[in-house]
């Protein structure tokens, strides 16, 4: 069956990482006989100075007919005076609301080499790999009613509102479980649910969705704890989900327990499991144009994308493994670069991963 993968390089390094990860894709296409078909679009900077919209119609539409999309990444110093409604990153917020992109998956992966780049000891951290499933499309962030208002004694308030609805709880629930039985088979979620009614009813869902993975072991820890347990003793986890704000936090300090920016995918999905599929950081513009940055977070991301959108999890270990191949190589780029290593350009990092393909 045919599928179709929406390529959005965007702004910044965002092309230059775009192109490797576009080879890796038509590499294993060939290798896999995976009938993928490409096409790609303007999205953020790019598509203003195109066409004065961060996400034209045209880009919307495309996406909308995908089955997957890899972006880049958008904005940089260029359009940071435009208004909010017409800048870059409305293009991305503007996918992921159209898209329904609910589920935002965020591995945080430290390979054994690269040890030297984390924060924690070696023997905390080496070969952790774990995957936080955050909600992405509601809890407090879009709660309503919100806002700031004045109180009758003149004193300003400022409110926001947690809600989750059942449904809400249950489809990014599935996703946390399935992606459980694809991994080690553990769960845990993530609440606050001795001070939180909404999280009350979130641990109550997850607990009577267990129920349909009877392989899947399911645990639940409150917030602050998950924040010192990922510190303390990281590698306890395999899967974990959570809301909106508080996956935004874990993920973050999940994330930088690897300590290189560059190495990190995401995954953005719907009910469909339709994604979208980006690295974790931004568009860098201190180092665009230069042919130096790390294309691996964006080929990972393709990575993601054959497991998660495509039902193409071969291809998908075969990209992660020639990825470490890679790296067992001594290449680098220059943001994991480390004394004993060799130093590759942006292009040499995907010629590399081709040839270890
Ligand atoms: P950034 O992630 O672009 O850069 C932070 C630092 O990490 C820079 O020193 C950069 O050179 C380095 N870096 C990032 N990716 C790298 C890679 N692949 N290889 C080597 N080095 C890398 O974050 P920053 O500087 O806060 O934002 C720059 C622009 O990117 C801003 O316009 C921001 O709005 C945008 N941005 C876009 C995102 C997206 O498209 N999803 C996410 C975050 C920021
Ligand atoms: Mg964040």
């Amino acid at each position: 069956m045919s599928q179709s993968v929406l390529l959005l390089p965007g702004d910044g390094i965002g092309p230059e990482i775009v192109a490797e990860a576009e080879r890796v894709l038509h590499r294993v296409n060939e290798k896999f006989d995976l009938d993928l078909h490409f096409d790609s679009a303007d999205v953020g900077g790019a598509a203003i100075d195109a066409t004065g919209v961060p996400l034209p119609d045209s880009t919307l539409e495309k996406a909308q007919k995908s089955d997957a999309i890899l972006l880049g990444a958008v904005g940089g110093p260029k359009w940071e005076g435009l208004e909010i409604a017409i800048r870059p990153e409305k293009g991305l917020l503007g996918l992921r609301s159209n898209l329904e992109l609910f589920a935002n998956l965020r591995p945080a992966i430290l390979y054994p080499q690269l040890a030297s780049a984390s924060s924690l000891k070696p023997e905390v951290v080496s070969g952790l790999d774990i995957l936080i499933v955050r909600e992405l499309t509601g809890g407090i962030y879009f709660g309503q009613p919100r806002g700031v208002r004045e109180l009758e004694n003149g004193e300003r308030q400022g409110y926001n509102t947690y809600v989750y609805s059942e449904s809400e709880i249950r489809r990014i629930g599935r996703v946390a479980f399935e992606a459980a039985q694809q991994r080690g088979g553990k769960l845990c979620s993530v609440d606050k649910c001795n001070v939180l009614e909404v999280t009350e009813l979130w641990r109550e869902i997850m607990t009577d969705l267990a129920r349909d993975y009877p392989d899947v072991e399911l645990s639940h820890m409150y917030v602050d704890n998950a924040a010192m347990q990922l510190v303390r003793a990281p590698k306890q986890f395999d899967v974990i989900v959570t809301g909106n704000m508080f996956g935004d936090i874990l993920s973050d300090e999940a994330a930088m327990l690897t300590g290189s920016i560059g190495m990190l995918p995401s995954a953005s999905l719907n009910a469909e499991k339709q994604g979208m599929y980006e690295p974790c950081h931004g568009s860098a513009p201190d180092i665009a144009g230069q042919g130096i940055a790390n294309p691996l977070a964006t080929i990972l991301s393709a990575a993601m994308m054959l497991r998660y959108s495509l039902g193409a999890e071969q291809a998908a270990q075969a990209i992660e493994a020639a990825v470490s191949a890679v790296l067992d190589k001594g290449l680098r780029t220059a943001d994991i670069m480390s004394e004993d290593a060799s130093r590759v350009s942006t292009r040499e990092m995907g010629d590399a991963v081709l040839e270890a393909l």
